[in-house]
């Protein structure tokens, strides 16, 4: 089911898509490739933090459920070559391109195409866009699954280029102002260290006997205002941790009053951020959005990588398709 959703900027109208089965309703938004919200019939709980037009997510900068790219998080001074050629992306945090550039994929209005359980959503980002080389087809499709919801990300271009997608829900299954209570348990036992502007440093270290510790169930907040470097850096967690193996495989798992939320993905990591920088938005039917009210798991490439020889390299070669997955699954454990 489509509804108009208001305006872009340009004037032009924004749709919301409702999709639904037995378990799962989902809405989408065609500005941003952008997950709406997410409900548990169950318990009736919408998961993910959201506005009620899009007017309300032109007005923030939180990147609230929207599609990321095409980079993830930062690249250093916002430069990086590739084949030879150095390439210039905007600076716009810190010293460092965030999140796609200016304006990256989370605040463009995509080609939707509804079908019964699922919405693909295209965008052609051409070449020069954001600095990146290459004309660059991307498509999205959101689909419900039985008990959630997947996420695929296509990326096909002319040139050599950079695709490094991910999806920017904040999630919080309470649908409470704290996330800082929800249990977190990671298939991790590594992440890697940031600078003070936030950047992912190409130094992966042990999570033992720190705060990062999440091998084993424990409240998102438990540590979280400890007396610690990294966190200071991060205002809170706002880091990378590798996943071993390769292909679909759980990476996390959040865990609520009644509703447990596993994310798995393909990519070689994921991003937690605990929303240290959330100002206070209001949100959707007047909920309250303040700092660390949601938990972010954002599956993805290591930030930078592309600076990082020895990391996976999120680059999709002319002709070849590059495509990633990512799948939020809930369930009702006691
Ligand atoms: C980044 C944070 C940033 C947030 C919102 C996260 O992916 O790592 O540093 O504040 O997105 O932009």
């Amino acid at each position: 089911m489509k509804k108009s959703f208001g305006f872009n900027k340009e004037g032009k109208e924004v749709s919301l898509y409702t999709l639904e089965n037995e378990k799962i309703r989902m809405l989408v938004m065609d500005y941003g490739a952008t997950l709406v919200s997410f409900v548990d019939k169950e318990t009736g709980i919408d998961l993910v933090e959201g506005f009620d037009c899009v007017e309300d997510y032109m007005k923030q900068d939180t990147y609230i459920g929207a599609s990321i790219g095409r980079t993830a998080n930062r690249i250093k001074d916002g430069t990086f070559s590739l084949n030879g050629k150095t390439y210039h992306c905007p600076v716009n945090n810190g010293p460092n391109c965030n999140h796609g550039g200016m304006e990256g994929f989370d605040k463009k209005l995509w080609h939707a195409v509804e079908e019964e359980d699922s919405v693909t959503f295209r965008y052609t980002s051409i070449d020069g866009e954001e600095g990146y080389p290459g004309n660059l087809f991307v498509k999205v499709v959101y689909q419900l699954k039985e008990n959630g919801i997947s996420i695929v990300s296509e990326g096909r271009s002319d040139q050599d280029t950079l695709f490094a997608y991910t999806n920017h829900s904040y999630f919080n299954l309470d649908e409470s102002e704290n996330a800082m209570d929800h249990g977190l348990k990671i298939y991790g036992d590594q992440y890697a260290l940031s600078d003070q502007d936030g950047l992912t440093l190409d130094e992966v270290v042990s999570v033992k006997n720190t705060p990062f510790d999440f091998a084993e169930w424990k409240l998102v907040g438990k540590d979280i205002n400890e007396d610690n470097q990294q966190l200071r850096f991060g205002a809170g967690y706002d880091h990378h941790y590798p996943i071993k193996g390769q292909g679909l495989r759980d990476m996390a798992i959040l865990k609520g009053k009644k509703v447990t939320l596993t994310m798995r993905s393909d990519f070689p990591g994921f991003h937690l951020y605990t929303a240290n920088w959330l100002p206070g938005w209001k949100g959707k039917r007047g909920h309250n959005y303040p700092k660390r009210s949601a938990v972010c798991l954002e599956a993805e490439y290591m930030p930078n990588a592309i600076n990082y020889p020895d990391q996976v390299q999120p680059v999709v070669h002319a002709g070849e398709i590059l495509k990633h997955e990512i799948q939020f699954l809930i369930s009702h454990e006691k």
